[in-house]
């Protein structure tokens, strides 16, 4: 069955067990491995290495385009193979590793590592490991369920190791859509002018020589770990609908509204998922991660294209539509993040944001990334690609987190990842804030009244009133600045002793 799947005949004798392949990595080396929020990641190598680091000193530089699945961050982490991890992960033992100072980890805006790879301002990939459907008669490998990096390491690498997953449908052949942005200088404009623009290959051209082996795997990718709405998720979404309505008919956006982009995580997803219920149709996505929401809102019939550079579902999601995927294949395309992500394009469609925050400051600045301002949680993801450039960069987060031990406004974030200057509107369950046009003073007044929880809300006025006596054009108290912070971590909570 698998040599159907390999169609460059000459490549067969190429496939080797997951072990061979693995002997091709030397300590050292830096692997660049396809995988993007938990879809599409080389599944067996890394496990195989994961197995030989218990025998011997092996350790590595490890890229991805995103996070991993199958527990494959928390396997290598625990073997001690990861020297240093970029640009993004989300596993809880990997964090642990990172949190600790063992794993080097470098949390990059997901557009940028392949720009950097390919200008050899990072060490260069030695070896591209891409989960794939099939290969094609010329040697082109077709992606699963993520193209995330695996393009750009693949023409990169000077030996490709290629994962054939049988457990991945066929039926995926055709979604990809593998563009590379031409040399500098005198770099052309990239051609995507809509969210269907299809500008390049449905798989990676790469010589069939450098495929250095090939490797027959099964196993299926993880489900996603997404909460269904609640009432707090249900609140923001309600909270979103109704600002988006007031643009509308404001005339500033059609009742198409603009392509929407929706980062990870339960909050995002339920957000979107309000959006079947709103007035809004005929939209489109121009995102990096197609969640169950994206799927919903097409069966609802909201949703008329989706592009995006990964697809993943929680189980009962997966089971339902991939046995369908070819049901779908009109209105999808997945793209390298490099294209999913990237500035000029999301800048030109004018792309409506939705990212997660962890916290946000009462000027508008927003942490996505820090626990108390040193602990990893997952890294900033595409949230920074998509905020700076997009048409409006909105931000969501419930107003308290831990049972309310947490507020999630606070007088100044414990760690920036999108500035005051990159953030248009905040909205927790409580409310909205529309920062567009207003100075640090006007803002801090609307985000205490609208976003911040009645358990803090009093708490935060009396600090900008005392912030406002010292002057400036920003006020603070800065002494006290980062107290709450202080408070969380001496007694547990942020709430007064
Ligand atoms: N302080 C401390 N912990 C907080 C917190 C705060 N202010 N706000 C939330 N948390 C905790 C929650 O309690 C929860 O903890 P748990 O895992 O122990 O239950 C965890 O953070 C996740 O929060 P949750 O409310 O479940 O939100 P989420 O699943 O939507 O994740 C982010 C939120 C911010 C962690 C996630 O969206 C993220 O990593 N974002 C950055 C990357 C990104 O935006 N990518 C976008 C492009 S893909």
């Amino acid at each position: 069955m698998y040599r159907d799947r390999i169609r460059n005949k000459e490549l067969h004798d190429r496939i080797v067990s997951a072990e061979e392949a693995a002997l091709l990595i030397r300590d050292g080396m830096t692997i660049g491995m396809s995988g993007f929020t938990r879809a599409g990641e080389a599944k067996a190598v890394p496990l195989a290495l994961a197995a030989r680091a218990k025998r011997e000193p092996l350790k590595i530089t490890l890229m991805t385009g995103a996070s991993l699945g199958n527990d494959l961050d928390k396997t290598l982490a625990e073997a001690h193979v990861l020297a240093r991890r970029l640009p993004f992960q989300s596993d809880p033992g990997l964090r642990k590793a990172i949190n600790a100072g063992e794993v080097m980890f470098i949390d990059q805006h997901l557009s940028e590592t392949v720009e950097l790879l390919r200008t050899h301002q990072i060490p260069e990939v030695d070896i591209a490991i891409v989960e794939a459907v099939a290969i094609t008669e010329t040697g082109g490998i077709i992606p699963t369920t993520s193209v995330g990096n695996s393009a750009s390491f693949a023409i990169l690498a000077p030996k490709v190791i290629v994962e054939i997953n049988l457990s991945q449908p066929l039926l995926l052949e055709g979604l990809h859509d593998i563009y590379i942005p031409t040399k500098r200088p005198h770099r052309e404009p990239i051609p995507v002018i809509a969210p269907e623009s299809r500008v390049g290959l449905p798989y990676i051209h790469i010589p069939p020589e450098r495929i250095a082996a090939i490797v027959i795997t099964e196993k299926l990718d993880s489900s996603a770990k997404v909460s269904p709405p609640d009432e707090g998720t249900r609140a923001i979404a309600g909270h979103l609908i109704d600002f988006l309505g007031h643009e509308v008919k404001k005339g500033r956006m059609g009742s198409d509204l603009r392509p929407l982009q929706a980062g990870i995580g339960s909050v995002a997803n339920a957000v979107l998922h309000g959006l079947i219920a709103s007035p809004f149709h005929d939209l489109k996505m121009y995102s990096e991660v197609l969640q169950d929401s994206t799927f919903d809102l097409f069966d609802a019939g909201k949703l008329v294209f989706a592009s995006g550079s990964s697809i993943t579902l929680s189980a009962e999601k997966y089971r339902e539509v991939m046995p369908n995927i070819g049901d779908y294949k009109q209105r999808l395309l997945l793209r390298p993040q490099e294209i999913s992500n990237h500035p000029e394009v999301v800048r030109r469609l004018g792309v409506l944001c939705i990212n997660t925050a962890i916290e946000f400051d009462i000027y508008g600045n927003v942490n996505s990334t820090h626990i108390g301002g040193t602990q990893m949680m997952n890294g900033i993801g595409g949230s920074g690609d998509f905020a700076r450039n997009g048409y409006l960069s909105i931000f969501v987060t419930k107003s308290i987190a831990k049972e309310g031990k947490i507020s999630s406004v606070v007088p100044m974030v414990s760690h920036v990842d999108h500035t005051e200057h990159d953030v248009d509107i905040l909205i927790t369950e409580q409310g909205l804030a529309d920062l567009r046009g207003l100075a640090p003073r006007e803002r801090a007044a609307l985000i205490i009244a609208n976003c911040a929880h009645p358990l803090y809300r009093d708490r935060l006025a009396d600090y900008y009133k005392r912030a406002l006596a010292r002057g400036g054009h920003t006020p603070h108290v800065i002494e006290e600045a980062l107290s709450w912070h202080m408070a969380l971590s001496e007694r547990g909570t942020m709430l007064p002793g």
